[in-house]
């Protein structure tokens, strides 16, 4: 992923990983799932957080309309992110779990197919490429510097160790951009 200097194709990168994502928790039980619930969750995190602290705000100011495309895609986000926080704390072997989860599945699903039309494919028109660099430089800040949620059940030491509310992976990914930023 980190190869992309364009931000757009970094984004449409992480959207695919995301959808793969989605599939395997499905399709897999106990750690397994667990494991990709896990780096779903980091992903989300990540992803969302570099749109919502750098690519939104720039489409806002950089492309027709983009207040009202950017507001839509704030108001998906919100809505996946309360989601994907109902899912926390519920067992991923639970029939409650896939539940819960298919509703997130879809929120993120549509989601992501509404930003690539409604908002990427007019950031691929902007013809200062410096700039759109420059996004793409933010959003792998982001990936590198998020933090990571212990895998319970991976390793011994961490079996005891409560997960991390997916809140505070949230709110500690949106402040390491922002120092990274600044
Ligand atoms: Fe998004
Ligand atoms: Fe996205």
């Amino acid at each position: 992923m980190t190869e992309h200097t364009d931000v757009v194709e970094l984004l449409k990168a992480q959207h695919t990983r995301i959808r793969t994502l989605l599939d395997e928790v499905t399709a897999t039980k106990g750690d397994e799932r667990r494991q990709r619930f896990q780096e779903l969750v980091r992903l989300l995190a990540v992803h969302e957080t570099a749109e919502e602290e750098v690519v939104h705000p720039f489409a806002r100011r950089n492309i027709d309309g983009g207040e009202l495309v950017v507001k839509d895609r704030v108001e998906e986000e919100e809505h996946a992110k309360r989601a994907l926080s109902d899912l926390d704390g519920t067992d991923p072997e639970s029939p409650e779990f896939l539940d819960l989860f298919a509703a997130l599945r879809q929120d993120v699903l549509a989601h992501a197919d509404a930003e690539e039309r409604h908002e990427f494919a007019y950031l691929q028109q902007i013809a200062d490429r410096g700039k759109l660099a420059n996004l793409a430089r933010a959003v792998r800040a982001a990936e590198a510097i998020a933090p990571t949620r212990p895998h319970p059940g991976t390793d011994t030491a961490l079996k005891n160790v409560a997960v991390t509310p997916v809140a505070t992976v949230i709110d500690r990914t949106r402040d390491a951009v922002r120092k990274a930023m600044r």
